[in-house]
């Protein structure tokens, strides 16, 4: 059995689509001009029966996904495949081309358009294209505008192509020029342009224009639709970002914030576009399940795990505990994270960014903490008022674990209190002596 993930089956995937994109220009193109099919293109057309034939084959022994589960069994493997695409794979893959011309019959020309069949395999571009846009590394809206690129230059091409076929004033020129000349049809046509410089004349030219206009008039307005909202999509944490930064200047300015207070509440948000892309992550987090959650924490504060000198000789138990409670929080320069007398119902972990510890009235400052560093444990620890006054001194990243969370963790790991406790007690008679 093959799996349908491998390396083998996607690079497998990959050439047969290359040649089903050769099939979807070259036959139409072939079935018009009616030039001779001999050399390496004659070969390539072999080829591509038997690569096609062959993946027939292979799809019996590719495993597939059902929903969450991978199927693998045989007979189970056969059987979806043949009540999905088999009927399909199979007609593109018959040489009808080289059955009806290689000399075997020589038939009516009307079967060879049988040929056509091989498009078919163009159904199976959009199982490709959704696969595509399930890869996280490319932009879904870019890749969905190279799609509709794609798909309106096939298209022009089979417009094209099918006046090349009306179009029977233009034999004298040579096949390059012809396909050239309706190539610039189709495109003005469809486009809407309409330069008039290639009229129809007969009745079969003028009801296929007809058609290619009403076409060109619906797909025009189907891509000025899509590329204006794919364009307002193409970044759409940005999008979001502006949105929510209008409405909040507009409340500033109703509510006629002070200037200062403004400024500093654009500075805050700008802070969290530069360090998280406006994502408010807690929001995020509390949509997954549990575990999931657990598993996305760990990810998401592996740095302050990381920086937190506490955590690092902390088990993992402790560590997964602690994680998924802990809620973060930005502080823009010269914000009181924390007042001197307050009651306190959570400690702190710096990230990002450095505060002081200072007295009641602002002035002395009797500590700095930096990246890695806690405060507010001594309040939880000994159910006392904050014992000091917490400005932040630069932006800040900065966790919060919440009181009941911190009771539960040094109930559970005693070993991890004694170290806060040894920690709180130094610093409690310091800013104790200080402040007396
Ligand atoms: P808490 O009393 O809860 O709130 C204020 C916090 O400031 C306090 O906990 C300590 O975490 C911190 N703190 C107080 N004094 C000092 C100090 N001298 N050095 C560092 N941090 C301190």
């Amino acid at each position: 059995m093959i799996q349908h993930d491998s390396t083998f089956r996607k690079l497998w995937d990959a050439l047969i689509l290359l040649l089903t994109l050769y099939s979807a220009v070259e036959i139409p193109l072939r079935i018009v001009l009616q030039y001779a099919q001999a050399g390496w293109l004659l070969h390539l057309d072999w080829l591509v029966s038997v690569l096609f034939l062959a993946d027939v084959g292979l799809n019996f022994r590719t495993s597939y996904r059902l929903k969450a589960a991978v199927v693998r069994e045989p007979r189970q493997v056969a059987r979806h495949y043949l009540r999905g695409w088999f009927a399909i794979d199979f007609l593109s893959a018959i040489p009808f081309d080289q059955i009806f011309s290689g000399g075997l019959m020589d038939v009516n020309r009307l079967l060879r358009l049988l040929r056509l069949f091989r498009l078919l395999r163009l159904l199976r571009l959009a199982q490709f294209m959704r696969r595509l846009g399930q890869n996280v590394s490319l932009n879904p809206v870019i890749l969905r505008m190279a799609f509709l690129v794609f798909w309106i230059v096939l298209l022009a091409h089979w417009m094209a192509c099918i006046w090349i076929a009306v179009d029977g004033c233009a034999n004298e020129l040579s096949l390059s020029r012809r396909y050239l000349r309706s190539l610039y049809w189709a495109f003005s046509t469809l486009g809407t342009v309409g330069y008039g410089d290639i009229v129809p004349v007969t009745t079969a030219q003028t009801v296929y224009s007809l058609i290619v206009m009403i076409l060109g008039a619906a797909m025009y307005g189907y891509v000025v639709g899509n590329v204006a909202s794919l364009l307002a999509n193409i970044d759409v944490a940005k999008a979001h970002f502006s949105e929510k930064m209008d409405r909040i200047n507009a409340f500033m300015k109703y509510r006629e914030l002070p200037v200062a207070l403004q400024e500093r509440i654009r500075n805050y948000y700008d802070y969290l576009w530069d360090s998280r892309l406006g994502y408010d992550e807690s929001s995020v987090l509390a949509e997954l399940p549990p575990s999931l959650k657990t598993d996305v924490s760990m990810h998401i504060n592996r740095a302050i795990i990381e920086k937190v000198p506490l955590f690092r000789g902390a088990s993992d138990a402790v560590i997964r505990d602690i994680v998924v409670e802990l809620r973060p929080h930005v502080f823009v320069p010269g914000d009181m994270i924390v007042r001197s007398g307050e009651v306190g119902d959570r400690m702190y972990f710096i990230s990002r960014g450095a505060v002081e510890v200072v007295s009641d009235d602002g002035r002395e400052v009797f500590a700095s903490l930096h990246e890695g560093n806690f405060f507010g444990e001594i309040a939880l620890l000994f159910s006392a008022p904050r014992s000091a006054t917490i400005r932040a001194s630069r932006f800040c990243d900065i966790y919060t674990l919440d009181k009941t969370t911190f009771d539960a963790v040094l109930a559970r790991y005693p070993e991890f209190g004694d170290q806060i406790r040894a920690e709180a007690q130094q610093r409690r008679n310091l800013t104790e002596r200080r402040q007396t």
